[in-house]
């Protein structure tokens, strides 16, 4: 598959995804977003692939929707034709973890692209925003909502009303990025946590991150009880027996993915 406005590389089982529009900031049109969606699908498919990175530039992970592609559309435009949001969504679908590598801006669009992503790893020059405000408009793919759920209400209200930027080590105390490493080991870092999560059992991941994901989506009780089902269903699988038996023979386990 030909791409302009991403680069897509395999390195072993992990799947790295470059945004590239350098000139704009990796701003997010929907040629870039198709083609992310398009990517994201065939590593999912790609059963050599167990884990996916996505990253940007040292400047910029991505400035937002383009701005200029969008001044001028209209209501019908955004809602009928459903322009702009219409293939934001693509990356929920997918199931195997999804790590975004954030250096740089990541604002408006950029940020709330990186709340979709499993986790966020963030070079200290890195700068969170939702700056919509501004532009005489409000966070379009999710912002309003997964912000209060990663840092509390208090900071996603000021983020939101002031356009005010976080940056790195205020986004870690917040709690919207796991990690943060100095720019030149962003990529080995994101890399290295995307191999760690390659080398386990790719059912049991696959899991993990519905699990996990299931707290933000029903009650306590229920997300229990959801949980314990998959952690029955867990010892249907061959790589739970490899597990167990390698750690009480003292040696590495040897997943199969099955
Ligand atoms: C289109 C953008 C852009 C954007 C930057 N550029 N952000 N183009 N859409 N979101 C372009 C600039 O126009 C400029 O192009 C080039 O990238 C470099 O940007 P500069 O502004 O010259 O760089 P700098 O002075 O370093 O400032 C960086 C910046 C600023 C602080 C990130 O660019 C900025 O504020 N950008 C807009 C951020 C924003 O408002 N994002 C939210 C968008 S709305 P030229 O051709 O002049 O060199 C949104 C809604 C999401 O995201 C809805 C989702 C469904």
């Amino acid at each position: 598959m030909e791409f302009e406005c991403i680069i897509l590389e395999i390195k072993e089982k992990v799947g790295l995804i470059t945004l590239h529009r350098p000139k704009a900031l990796n701003a997010l049109n929907d040629q870039l977003m198709n083609e992310l969606g398009s990517a994201l699908k065939s590593l999912d498919s790609n059963e050599a692939i167990q884990c996916i990175v996505i990253t940007g530039s040292e400047k910029a992970f991505a400035a937002g929707a383009d701005i200029a592609a969008m001044a001028n559309y209209s209501f019908m435009d955004t809602y009928k034709g459903d322009y702009i949001t219409r293939n934001w969504e693509t990356i929920r679908q997918i199931r195997k973890p999804v790590i975004a590598a954030v250096a740089g801006y990541a604002l408006g669009g950029g940020c709330e692209l990186a709340m979709m992503c499993d986790f966020i790893i963030a070079a200290e020059n890195a700068k969170f925003g939702q700056p919509e405000i501004k532009l005489g408009t409000l966070p379009g793919a999710g912002g309003t909502q997964r912000l209060p759920r990663a840092i509390s209400k208090s900071k996603a209200m000021d983020m939101c009303l002031t356009a005010r930027m976080m940056d790195a080590a205020e986004a870690e105390r917040a709690g919207l990025v796991s990690r943060v490493v100095p720019l030149e080991m962003l990529l080995e870092e994101a890399m290295a946590a995307a191999s760690t999560i390659a080398s386990m059992s790719l059912p049991i991941v696959m899991m993990i991150k519905e699990s996990v994901n299931r707290a933000y989506e029903t009650t306590l009780s229920e997300g229990v009880h959801f949980e314990r089902r998959l952690f029955q269903a867990s010892f249907g699988t061959e790589d739970q027996k490899e597990g167990m038996a390698a750690f009480l023979e003292k040696r590495s386990a040897v997943f199969k993915n099955q």
